[in-house]
């Protein structure tokens, strides 16, 4: 905001001192005018120009005291008879001035009363305005949404700058998150003049999502429709991932009470059906007609038990134990372990890249190696290549595994890392989200690309020496 006036305390002392001598000067040289030109006595009035220099001073006694000071000296040529002016004129006349005189402090002294009042309130409201800019993340925007004005917080949580902000709307940093209903319900409140508050995730310019607390306010003019509106907002992105971890942990500990019971009430008379079952086959010709479907009952169990297996791990991971091996190695064991598969059995596998020794836990980096082999050989109905791409960067070591498939709609991308997602018929919807787990137990990312050359590429990125294993919360 602009600055009208030298703040109040802060009295332009020599600006002053300067405009009192002048009012002296003047009126010493008006006096002597008047007493040197008898007859002009309409010189007289310009006494008024003393009093009015009142409104460049910012000493309150100022109007008052020189329009008293004019006054005397009309008086004392009054009373001394210098001007030589008649008797009638001197008695109407002089008392007439003082009384412009009168009016003409009030009216200077009144101005200055208003001037001091607005300076006090734009100084308030720029107080105020520092205030919010320290609190909050503040915008304005004029009636079509464009944006006016946003502070430094703004342009700091969502990486743009001002300039690239100014004359933009807000879908700039719409990360998509919320329904068109929403948004439209948001519009029709401001452009009724109502106030409208909610949370809000917004993305910013690296592409990073951030909540904010978001309240904004419509500025009305005169006929009660908004000119403007502000926006203010808070980051609550942290809240936002606590709520988020929180609810998954409860998810968890839900999980983990059913793991225990499924654990105990089917996997072990699953065991015991499975072993029956094999007894039953062992005592049939090799080409008993019933005996493709007893194996086809097998192989069911032994996916029932894996998706157990599976749940219990989601359920109760344990904490790494790294040891140090040779990455190359695990991965031949893994296809290895793919072949076993019906899926796997006639996938075309190819490891590249140099050897790298890790220190990390073995069983936990080959069951996601395997893992992710495994979902690459059933998504390409094993039929195609999946190419393995062992890297190391700066301490870390990066596997890509890529496969030759049908890559993932985008609609699902985000939503394939969360349990119990599954697009297959007989899938658990554990695998992905035990994977990327392990990674992160280990200190590192599991990630996905869809490449417009086609496929999937999943990227497992670990340290070279796994960090200690980080506390699970307790659920
Ligand atoms: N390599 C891949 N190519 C295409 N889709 C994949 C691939 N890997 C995973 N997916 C998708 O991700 C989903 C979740 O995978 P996952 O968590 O392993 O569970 P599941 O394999 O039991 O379905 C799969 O159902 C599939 O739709
Ligand atoms: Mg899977």
């Amino acid at each position: 905001m602009r600055t009208l006036e030298p703040p109040q305390g802060h009295v332009d002392k020599p600006r002053d001192a300067l405009i009192h001598l002048a009012g002296m000067t003047l009126a010493a040289a008006i006096f002597a005018v008047d007493l040197s030109l008898p007859l002009a006595y309409a010189i007289g009035i310009l006494y008024v120009l003393v009093i009015v220099l009142g409104l460049w001073t910012d000493w309150r006694p100022y109007p008052v005291l020189s329009a008293m000071g004019v006054t005397t000296l009309l008086v004392l040529d009054v009373v001394a008879g210098w001007s030589d002016n008649p008797p009638p004129v001197i008695f109407v006349d002089r008392p007439l001035m003082a009384l412009v005189f009168i009016a003409t402090a009030t009216i200077v002294a009144r101005f200055k009363q208003l001037e001091r009042q607005s300076f006090a309130n734009v100084q308030q409201l720029e107080d105020l305005k520092r205030a919010l800019d320290h609190a909050a993340i503040v915008a304005t925007t004029d009636v079509t949404g464009r944006i006016t004005y946003v502070n430094d917080k703004f342009c700091e949580i969502s990486g743009y700058s001002r300039e690239e902000l100014l004359g933009q709307d807000h879908r700039i940093i719409n990360s998509g998150y919320h329904s068109k209903a929403f948004i439209r319900d948001l519009w029709r409140t401001i452009a009724n003049g109502r106030v409208w508050h909610a949370e809000f995730r917004n993305r910013a310019k690296d592409g990073r999502f951030y909540w904010v607390d978001t309240t904004i306010v419509p500025f009305l003019d005169a006929r009660g429709k908004p000119h403007q509106y502000i926006a203010i907002r808070f980051d609550i992105t942290a809240r936002k991932a606590a709520e988020a971890r929180l609810a998954q942990q409860a998810a968890l500990a839900r999980v983990g009470q059913m793991a225990a019971v499924v654990a105990h009430e089917v996997r072990n008379p699953l065991a015991g059906i499975k072993g029956a079952l094999q007894v039953l086959m062992s005592r049939r010709k090799a080409t008993d007609p019933e005996l493709p479907v007893m194996r086809d009952v097998v192989g069911r169990i032994d996916s029932l038990g894996e998706l157990i297996n599976d749940l219990m791990i989601f359920a109760r991971p344990r904490p790494p134990r790294p040891t140090t091996f040779q990455l190359r190695p695990l991965l031949a064991e893994a296809i290895g372990m793919l072949r076993r598969d019906p899926a796997g059995a006639s996938l075309e596998v190819a490891i590249e890249g140099p050897n790298v020794t890790l220190t990390a836990d073995e069983e936990l980096i080959r069951a996601t190696v395997l893992n992710l082999l495994l979902n690459a050989a059933q998504a390409m109905n094993g039929q195609g290549r999946v190419t393995m791409t062992i890297a190391e960067q700066e301490k870390r070591c990066v596997l890509q595994i890529r496969d030759t498939g049908p890559g993932i709609p985008p609609e699902i991308r985000d939503q394939v890392f969360e349990p119990f997602f599954t697009t297959k018929a007989r899938g658990g919807g554990l695998g992905l989200p035990i994977a990327r787990r392990t990674a992160e137990l280990h200190g590192g990312t599991l990630t996905l690309a869809c490449p417009d050359s086609g496929g999937t590429v999943f990227t497992l990125n670990v340290p070279l020496r796994a960090l200690p294993a980080p506390e699970e919360p307790a659920a």
